[in-house]
């Protein structure tokens, strides 16, 4: 029997990536799917969607109204995600044309609508098998989040917090590394605060379970990555086992969101800027070679011009070696969407301008420190371009390489010789 065509459109965070792999994976385990990267083909389109900021939902809605044309019987369109979650019955009531219409909140019940609504006999088991023969992976640890940033959505579509057990998460990297997958990316809101079950009665936090992954036996050589933290939750600890792990990633994504006490506390951050700054400092004491990256929200409710310069400061002071810098986007039901966002549009732009030209400028900085050096690079995938790979360092920087050899898969030493916006440019050493 000819098998059906899958295309998937993913918007949002690393998590929608797993998500809709996971997806994937559920129906091409069945025999009867295959992935497919031409819209105009598939007989299933699944349009995986984020609710973070209100951009994210405009760009989805006009994707989503796109596919009318290509809606007939024979087509299936799903759409899930947050967007999903949080606009269930506006979206069906603007896009009538979609089938299936899942957020996170159902996913447990994703296999059996499935199975009903695109008549499937059976199903396998849940176990993510890498479909794309990616060479890093992520693999969720935990989902939902308990913190309650005041302008962020994720706890309302996304859920409370709930850790997988490690046994779990232990088995599926175990299969995803006899598979050949070179490094595994632990995903989760709060990484930090993951609390699992490793047999009825013990529960271990997030550095037990590093190590527990960092010393697992493979026939070849890994690493391991993880996102996101949550500064208020990253302990000594953690910081120890990376340290004493060198498979393990010296990159650590850690969000300050601003540089302004008052702002924080806004935010229901639970950290200062002092307490912030004093833990970058401890890290970067401990693991030298680490890199640490950022996100920023610009225009927060009553931000004032000087709290914006403290933002400034701040990132002049900590010189992050990368960051996300966002305009602050009222969302409906989160506490901060009480607050008045009366910061003008024109101001939130010139802050976010200034702040972005600012993080580029450190970043480039601290790019440029490379060239010359030599350092170890897993080679990730392959460009467009011909003979050229694309690969990162432990430390989450991305390098460019051209070689006329298959690179894919393999850690190698590169020389640096150049770096393009926020790309190392390197060949292979000799
Ligand atoms: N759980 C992760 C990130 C979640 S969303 C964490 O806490 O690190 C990713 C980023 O989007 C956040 O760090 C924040 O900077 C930004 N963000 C979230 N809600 C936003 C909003 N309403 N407006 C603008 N940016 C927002
Ligand atoms: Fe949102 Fe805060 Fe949770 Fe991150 S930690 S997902 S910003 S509520
Ligand atoms: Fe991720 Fe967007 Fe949902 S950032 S958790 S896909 S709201």
């Amino acid at each position: 029997m000819k098998k059906k065509k899958i295309f998937l459109k993913t918007f949002g965070c690393q998590m929608n990536v797993a998500d809709s792999e996971y997806f994937a994976s559920i129906l091409i385990s069945t025999g009867d799917f295959e992935v497919t990267n031409d819209i105009k083909e598939a007989d299933v389109i699944v349009v995986n969607t984020c609710s973070v900021r209100k951009h994210a939902e405009d760009r989805e809605s006009s994707f989503i109204g796109r596919l009318k044309k290509f809606k007939d019987e024979s087509k299936t369109i799903i759409v899930l995600g947050c967007f999903a979650q949080k606009a269930k019955e506006e979206l069906k009531r603007k896009f009538p044309f979609i089938d299936i219409i899942v957020g996170p909140l159902e996913y447990e019940y994703l296999p059996e609508i499935l199975k009903e609504r695109l008549e499937i006999n059976s199903l396998s088991s849940n176990i993510h098998f890498n479909i794309f023969d990616k060479v890093s992976v992520f693999v969720p640890i935990m989902t939902g989040c308990n913190n309650y940033c005041s302008y962020c959505i994720v706890p309302y579509v996304r859920g409370r917090e709930k850790s997988r057990p490690v046994r779990d998460i232990l088995n599926e990297i175990k299969c995803l590394l006899d598979k050949g997958v070179k490094e595994v990316v632990l995903l989760g809101q709060n990484v930090n605060s993951y609390s699992g079950l490793k047999s009825d009665s013990i529960k271990i936090n997030f550095a037990n379970l590093l190590e527990e992954i960092a010393s697992l036996d493979s026939k070849e050589k890994f690493w391991i990555g993880f996102l996101t933290n949550h500064p208020k939750d990253m302990t000594y600890d953690i910081i120890k086992t990376i340290k004493s792990y060198p498979n393990i990633s010296r990159h650590i994504h850690l969000p300050l969101q601003s540089g302004s006490n008052r702002i924080l506390k806004l935010m229901n951050r639970n950290y200062t800027v002092e307490k912030y700054k004093e833990l970058v400092e401890l890290i970067r004491r401990e693991i030298p070679d680490v890199s640490i990256t950022t996100d920023l929200i610009v225009g927060f409710p009553t931000e004032q011009e000087e709290d914006f310069q403290q933002t400034i400061k701040a990132v002049k002071e900590i010189e992050f070696d990368s960051a996300f810098v966002f305009k602050y986007s009222v969302r409906e039901k989160t506490k901060s969407a009480e607050l008045p966002d009366d910061v003008e549009e024109e101001v939130k732009e010139r802050r976010h301008y200034e702040l972005l030209n600012l993080c580029d400028t450190i970043a480039r900085q601290k790019n440029k420190n490379y060239i010359n050096s030599e350092v170890e690079v897993l080679v990730v995938s392959k460009s467009d371009k011909k003979n050229v790979f694309l690969g990162k360092t432990i430390n989450d920087r991305i390098v460019e390489i051209c070689s006329d050899r298959d690179l894919l898969g393999n850690f190698i030493k590169v020389k640096i010789k150049d770096v393009k916006f926020h790309t190392l440019i390197g060949s292979v050493s000799s």
